[in-house]
């Protein structure tokens, strides 16, 4: 396995709306056992394919937070088929948004259609954490990250700050 390069906000991959999976096979699967190992050292909770500049419409995510109690899930073509009309507030953060966090607002319970990492179809209902994870997850997928919720100038601020520490890091 091997770690991959996680791509920052304001990089205009993140904006890219990703492929569908035709076939998930041993490629497909490298990928996901890379994604996994690269969002376990981050340390994060969920990871799309698009933040490590692949655009394919793949997720993990793991929202045990432990390390002995590992419960990875692999997502591929996930579609959300029902949503609660109920929502949730969560603080969130991303990997391609590093140390800023903010509130955002979504439905509190979604249902996921999806292919496993065998490529079987699964459907299920998702609430809590997770919910809010494979919305967050969903959306990259459709080119849009978290800060895109909130107001202009509050976004353009983050993104400011991002690029200037992206930037400081690169000299080191
Ligand atoms: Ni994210």
């Amino acid at each position: 396995m091997a770690l991959l390069n996680i791509i920052n906000v304001p990089d205009p991959l993140l904006k890219t709306i990703s492929d569908p999976v035709a076939q998930v096979d041993d490629e497909l699967r490298r990928l996901m056992d890379n994604m996994l190992e690269t969002m376990y050292a981050a340390p994060g909770i969920g990871l799309a394919a698009i933040q490590v500049a692949v655009p394919r419409r793949v997720i993990v995510i793991d929202t045990e937070g432990d390390e002995k109690m590992r419960k990875p899930r692999f997502l591929v073509n996930p579609e959300v088929t029902w949503e609660s009309e109920e929502y949730n507030v969560y603080n969130e953060g991303c990997l391609s948004v590093p140390e800023h966090y903010a509130e955002v607002e979504r439905p509190a319970s979604v249902k996921v259609k999806y292919l496993d990492y065998d490529g079987k179809q699964h459907e299920e209902l998702m609430d809590g954490l997770l919910a809010t994870c494979v919305q967050h997850e969903i959306d990259h997928l459709n080119g849009v990250v978290f800060i895109d919720y909130l107001s202009k100038l509050r976004r353009n601020m983050i993104v400011k700050k991002v690029q200037k520490a992206t930037r400081d890091m690169a000299v080191l």
